[in-house]
């Protein structure tokens, strides 16, 4: 089989297919708090372009499929995208990421539809400062989704924390804590400035060099493992006898990129081959009418994907080397 093997020798078996940009919340690092502009529904995939896109990739080695949004649970056909996704043979993982307003409500029928597992956002265990971060976010909602997911079997459940100076660093080891007796996977993830036209997320900007700092200040023992499911980039460890585990996402301060192994679908229908940079392909229109164009659209695609997305260098307000996405994170999906 041919496989997507961009100029680094990274293969590429693995999509993000964002299929809304709409979210019923505004987290601070992701939705300014007046919202977007969404886009109008006829410019959304539909389900079956969705479903034939797979299709297609599939044939070139990809093998797990990762549906964001915006919120994705916001689609009312997200049980048949679910289903469809996983009728084709080849496809090994299919998961979800959420905010998990709306998963008490879904965890069975995704589940019965084929999906394999969720990450649900959750960067606070106090209702008032969740509610904030996310401007109007239910934090029981998440709790109640939660357990729902965990009993009809979504596993493993991973948590998304992104660490917001200032605003959820002084919870590191309560969400530690949580590890301890849960079979859960707590993903800390630095705040990135994706689509942040200005310098403000530099203030709520931490490296999680932070985690260690306080894992050692209490002293807390942890431990590298490499037995967490999953395709991300991130790194896990286990607090001695801990149940669960918990990861590290450095997109900003680490080597994020080496193995990138990923591709993003928008829901507007480009091709991305990297989160941070402009260049994006509309493969929509030969989906179904062209599926040789298509595949020679993501190989170009591919073939310009740059070595590194370079944020390390904003940090430092250095010049980059490409141009940045105008999509916040919410029109790309994480
Ligand atoms: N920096 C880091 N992570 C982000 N996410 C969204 N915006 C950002 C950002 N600016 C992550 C959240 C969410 C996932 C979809 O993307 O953790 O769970
Ligand atoms: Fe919505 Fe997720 Fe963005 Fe929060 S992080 S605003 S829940 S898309």
């Amino acid at each position: 089989m041919e496989l997507l093997t961009d100029r680094f020798g990274r293969v590429h078996d693995y999509i993000r297919i964002s299929v809304t940009d709409r979210c019923n919340l505004r987290c601070v690092y992701c939705m300014p708090e007046e919202g977007l502009k969404f886009l109008p529904h006829d410019e959304v995939l539909q389900k079956d372009e969705i479903i034939d896109f797979m299709k297609v990739m599939v044939q070139f080695g990809i093998k797990k499929v990762r549906i964001t949004g915006g919120e994705p649970l916001l689609r009312t056909d997200i049980v048949e995208i679910i289903r469809g996704i996983s009728a084709i043979p080849e496809i090994e993982d299919i998961a979800v990421t959420t905010n998990a307003m709306y998963l008490a409500k879904k965890a069975e029928a995704l589940k019965e539809a084929g999906l394999t597992r969720i990450n649900v956002s959750l960067d606070s265990l106090h209702e008032d400062r969740f509610r904030e971060i996310t401007r109007g976010g239910r934090l029981q909602k998440v709790i109640d989704g939660l357990k729902k997911a965990e009993e009809v079997g979504l596993f493993p459940i991973k948590l998304n924390v992104v660490l917001i100076k200032g605003q959820n660093d002084d919870e590191i080891l309560d969400f530690l804590e949580f590890t301890k007796d849960k079979d859960i996977n707590i993903r800390f993830i630095e705040y990135m400035p994706i689509g942040h036209a200005g310098n403000s997320w530099k203030k709520k900007y931490l490296s999680l060099e932070t985690i260690f700092e306080k894992c050692k200040e209490q002293g807390l023992e942890y431990e590298p493992i490499d037995t967490v499911k999953g395709n991300g980039p991130s790194e896990n460890y286990r607090l001695k006898g801990a149940k669960g585990s918990f990861g590290l996402i450095h997109p900003v301060s680490s080597h994020f990129c080496d193995n990138c192994n990923r591709l993003r679908l928008t829901a507007d229908g480009y091709i991305k081959a990297c989160l941070y940079w402009d260049e994006e392909l509309n493969i929509r229109p030969y989906i179904q009418k062209d599926p040789e164009e298509l595949i020679r659209l993501v190989k170009q695609s591919i073939d310009n994907k740059p070595e590194n997305h370079e944020m390390a260098l904003k940090l430092q307000d250095e010049a980059t080397s490409h141009k940045p996405t105008w999509r916040r994170m919410s029109q790309i999906g994480g």
